[in-house]
């Protein structure tokens, strides 16, 4: 055993390491968390979740100056971007929110290793970083390794023209053309974000609707208001080369089930094709972890891989890639190493698009409930009638609500609107405590609140809404 030996080491300090190292030193374990980057916070602080919100809320800020204000009797003289400015803007985010996480493990006393960690035999880790090698030993080993872009056959990501999401993050300007191969969320995302700024924006999807995994309402939805904002889709379409030249990037595509080539021509292509588990270097196989035909480390339903007492969390296992899912299971892998009973509800996870305006959902989709065979009722209910989003001028969208047929249980919520990603918030909670349409329908929502047009939804499943 090595002299240095914990209760728990954690790989990776993204969300889900290092939520499980916090929650792992609260519970009384001597904790380690080995990081490779220069800062804690893993992809969503330093080159996802966080960034991108900031770059949102800029060029959100940016759009409504340039074309809200009037309309509320605010003049104001020329707008003019600084994009040095609003990128400095958003580093400064991001490093008040890694220093914090720093602060954090200091606080709690968890010993940030610092490098690359390696499974390097039963209950040992080895670290290689700048100042050499280090081997401890742990009890417990937490992978919580994250997930890397997918790339695509044919498209050589430079980060200068042809870009992932950490180089859509990091423009010097903004480009006249900007190319993105994928209709998911941060496709959409950074779409809005340069579009907003100025950037003509082609989104290439593959399938014939941009955002599959929501439902097909918010979809169409999402896609008739994009447009409406600029954007322009083809769908069902596949890149099938890139080439730089002096001019821009050359991307040759065509129909996803074959056909006839066409050329989109851009200045700046982002690749936003889905994320795939990171576990290079790990050791998985030397240690004899199972790893799925996705590359998805296999884990029990108490996060456990087929060797006892090493563990996965978040992105590098399987279900949705999201910070907040991580976390949820940072918390309940320490819990259950501790030996306190630990449960996810993994059907009242929300997501949440950060668009304008924002798509979020939890639980089931129609389409789903179609293909299981459920019964459901659904109700309806338009922003367009809710008193506080006209007050605000944000009447797009709709909040849909899925019952159960017999049961009136709440099955699914999905919204489209203004503040989306924070309404979803109080169904998520309903959701987790088995609520029905009729219990959100009798709960008191105050007015005027975007929050009542959830309720009107909770109303109109049996065909009794107010406002409309
Ligand atoms: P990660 O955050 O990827 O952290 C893993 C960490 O492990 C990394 O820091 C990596 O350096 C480290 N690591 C890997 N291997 C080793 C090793 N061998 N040794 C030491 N360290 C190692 N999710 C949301 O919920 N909301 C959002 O708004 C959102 N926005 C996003 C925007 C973008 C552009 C991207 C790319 C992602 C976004 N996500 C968002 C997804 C979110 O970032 C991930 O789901 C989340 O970060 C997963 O957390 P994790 O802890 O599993 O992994
Ligand atoms: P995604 O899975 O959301 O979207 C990828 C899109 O690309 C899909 O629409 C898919 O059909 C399409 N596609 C796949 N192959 C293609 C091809 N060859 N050509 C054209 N289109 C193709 O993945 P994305 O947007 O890369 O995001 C990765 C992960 O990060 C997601 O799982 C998401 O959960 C997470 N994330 C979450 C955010 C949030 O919660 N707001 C923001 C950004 C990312």
């Amino acid at each position: 055993m090595p002299e240095k030996t914990y209760d728990v080491v954690v790989i990776g300090g993204g969300p889900g390491g290092y939520v499980a190292a916090i929650r792992a030193a609260q519970l009384g374990l001597k904790t380690a968390c080995v990081e490779m980057r220069k800062t804690l916070g893993g992809t969503c602080l330093n080159v996802g979740c966080i960034p991108s919100k900031a770059l949102l809320t800029s060029s959100e800020k940016f759009e409504e100056a340039k074309h809200s204000f009037a309309g509320h009797g605010i003049k104001l003289g020329s707008i003019e971007l600084d994009l040095p400015a609003m990128m400095a803007n958003k580093n400064k985010v991001v490093d008040d929110n890694t220093k914090g996480i720093e602060f954090l493990f200091k606080k709690n006393k968890v010993d940030w290793l610092k490098g690359r960690g390696r499974i390097s035999g039963k209950n040992e880790v080895t670290i290689e970083g700048d100042g050499g090698s280090e081997t401890v030993g742990a009890k417990s080993i937490i992978i919580a390794t994250g997930s890397e872009s997918m790339p695509v056959a044919g498209v050589e990501v430079d980060e200068r023209r042809i870009v992932s999401s950490t180089g859509a993050l990091e423009l010097t300007e903004v480009p006249k053309r900007f190319a993105v191969i994928g209709g998911g969320v941060i496709g959409l995302e950074m779409a809005s974000v340069w579009g907003r700024l100025g950037a003509e924006v082609t989104v290439i999807e593959f399938l014939d609707r941009i955002l599959p995994g929501m439902d097909g309402e918010v979809s169409k939805q999402m896609q008739r208001i994009l447009t409406k904002q600029g954007m322009t889709f083809k769908l069902n379409t596949k890149v099938t080369a890139a080439a730089i030249g002096n001019s821009g990037v050359t991307l040759t595509v065509e129909p996803s089930k074959g056909g006839e080539a066409q050329t989109v021509e851009a200045d700046v292509v982002l690749v936003a094709i889905g994320r795939r588990p990171y576990t290079a270097g790990l050791g998985l196989e030397e240690a004899g972890v199972e790893v799925n035909q996705r590359g998805r480390i296999a884990t029990s339903a108490h996060w456990e891989t087929n060797i006892p007492g090493i563990y996965a969390i978040g992105d590098v296992i399987e279900g949705q890639m999201l910070a907040h899912k991580a976390e949820d299971e940072g918390v309940a892998v320490a819990e259950f190493i501790a030996g306190q009973s630990a449960h996810i509800n993994y059907d009242a996870i929300p997501g949440v698009v950060y668009t304008w305006p924002e798509a979020s959902t939890v639980g089931k989709t129609e389409e789903q409930l179609k293909e299981a065979g459920v019964k459901y009722k659904v109700g309806k209910f338009p922003f367009t009638a809710n008193g506080r989003a006209r007050a605000l001028g944000m009447t797009d969208g709709f909040v849909k609500m899925l019952a159960d047929a017999t049961t009136d249980r709440v099955l699914g919520v999905h919204i489209v609107g203004a503040s989306a990603g924070d309404l979803i918030a109080e169904v998520a909670l309903a959701m987790e405590f088995g609520a029905s349409a009729e219990d959100i329908a009798r709960t008191c929502h105050a007015h005027p609140t975007l929050n009542e047009a959830v309720k009107e939804a909770a109303l109109a499943v049996d065909g009794r809404a107010l406002h409309i």
